[in-house]
């Protein structure tokens, strides 16, 4: 129950103990297409260009960074926790001018501190972490995708904890350029990131004046492997893509909008025991994830102790905060298979005793009843 990897279904498992066949194989190449087609399906897209990139969640980010942005050229990026810093960082190696929008860790981006950044630039993008698995926050992405188009700039997602856990529609929201991994909602071990670019992106990266910096990244190259012409570029991790294909195929058994619908009523349930325990999420009302909780660490408690404690004793893993959010938050994940009713009572009455052990006074029937009737 941390901020990721979560708990991966057996099928998975078993997939990837299937035995390995060549990366140009007819049987993977029939996968790749399979592993592309059911993307496009969660990612909700028509984009051709839609693929796992080779290495996790910060490949594609940087995926994204290499192939749109050249030196020189302006960004505006979202900051309002870890991974909107980490994107800073990235854009700022591939030579990009970083226009920070920054919002206090726990806050949504508002789609008005974007226009006022794009009063003062003319940026190749705009950039925002859409969950921040660092607070606990979901910014809502729609006007911000209008205002980065009116602008003549491309609109870039981060959807690396949002993928098949809440609403991502990536053609209804115009987003251009979007990155995931496979280790938070989609339930399958990190190595994988999804990404997506809409036509609008991909001509950028064809037409730029410069090489992409990366060789490994650069989509000009990829897509000759992942397209039709099945050009070797690199040895596409066989076994992780078998797994990709498995838990894809399981979030479109259970159908997205169940899976979303499954991850808000469980989050709903945590919330309603915590609050029953007089425990309260930290991050901004009205914009809470669903699959990663930030609660408020109570004064007085110890949160390094309580974490090892539930470790130890329960066999629970939480996350703990990270920056200015350290020692203040603990990081609870109900993401993708970890999203259940059983691993919410368990974490309930695991608090509930560890807290009570502390000498504060916690009633674990009460928040077990109010979990009950949270839906
Ligand atoms: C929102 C977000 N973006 C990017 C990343 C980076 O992904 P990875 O750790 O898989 O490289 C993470 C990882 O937790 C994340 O939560």
């Amino acid at each position: 129950m941390g901020p990721g990897p979560s708990n991966v279904s057996p099928s998975v498992l078993e997939a990837m103990s299937r035995p390995l066949v060549g990366h140009l194989d007819p049987v993977f190449v029939k996968m790749m297409e399979e592993i592309k087609g059911m993307l496009r399906a969660v990612f909700l897209t028509k984009n051709e260009m839609t693929f796992p990139v080779s290495g996790t969640g910060s490949a594609g980010m940087e995926f994204c960074c290499v192939n749109l942005i050249e030196p020189g050229d302006d960004v505006v990026i979202g900051v309002n926790g870890v991974f909107g810093t980490r994107m800073v960082d990235v854009a700022e190696r591939c030579g990009a001018r970083v226009i920070k929008v920054e919002a206090p860790w726990g806050r949504i981006i508002e789609p008005a501190q974007i226009a006022a950044a794009l009063a003062t630039c003319k940026p190749k993008f705009v950039a925002v972490v859409h969950a921040e698995t660092s607070t606990g926050a979901l910014t809502p992405v729609e006007e911000i995708s209008r205002l980065a188009h009116d602008a003549g700039a491309l609109m870039v997602l981060d959807t690396v904890t949002s993928l098949a856990g809440c609403p991502v529609r990536l053609d209804e929201w115009g987003i251009d350029a979007v990155y995931s991994g496979t280790q938070k909602c989609l339930s399958c071990p990190p190595g994988l990131s999804p990404v997506s670019l809409s036509p609008r992106a991909l001509q950028v990266a064809t037409s730029r004046k410069k090489k992409v910096q990366s060789w490994y990244l650069d989509v000009n190259l990829l897509a000759s492997y992942w397209g039709q012409d099945r050009v070797y570029h690199h040895t596409a991790p066989i076994t992780m893509n078998y797994a990709l294909h498995e838990a894809l195929r399981l979030v479109l058994v259970e159908g997205l909008e169940n899976r979303w619908a499954r991850h808000q009523r469980n989050h709903k349930a945590l919330k309603a025991g915590l609050a029953a325990m007089g425990l309260e999420i930290a991050s901004q009302e009205g914009h809470q994830l669903w699959q990663l909780n930030a609660v408020r660490v109570p004064e007085g408690v110890d949160e390094m102790a309580t974490r090892k404690r539930l470790l130890t004793d329960f066999n629970i893993e939480v996350g703990a905060g990270l920056g200015p959010l350290k020692g203040k938050i603990w990081r609870i994940g109900l993401m993708g298979e970890t999203s259940n009713l059983a691993n919410v009572c368990a974490c309930l009455t695991a608090f509930g005793q560890i807290l009570n052990d502390a000498g504060r006074r916690t009633d674990t029937e009460a928040a077990l009843a109010a979990m009950g009737q949270s839906n």
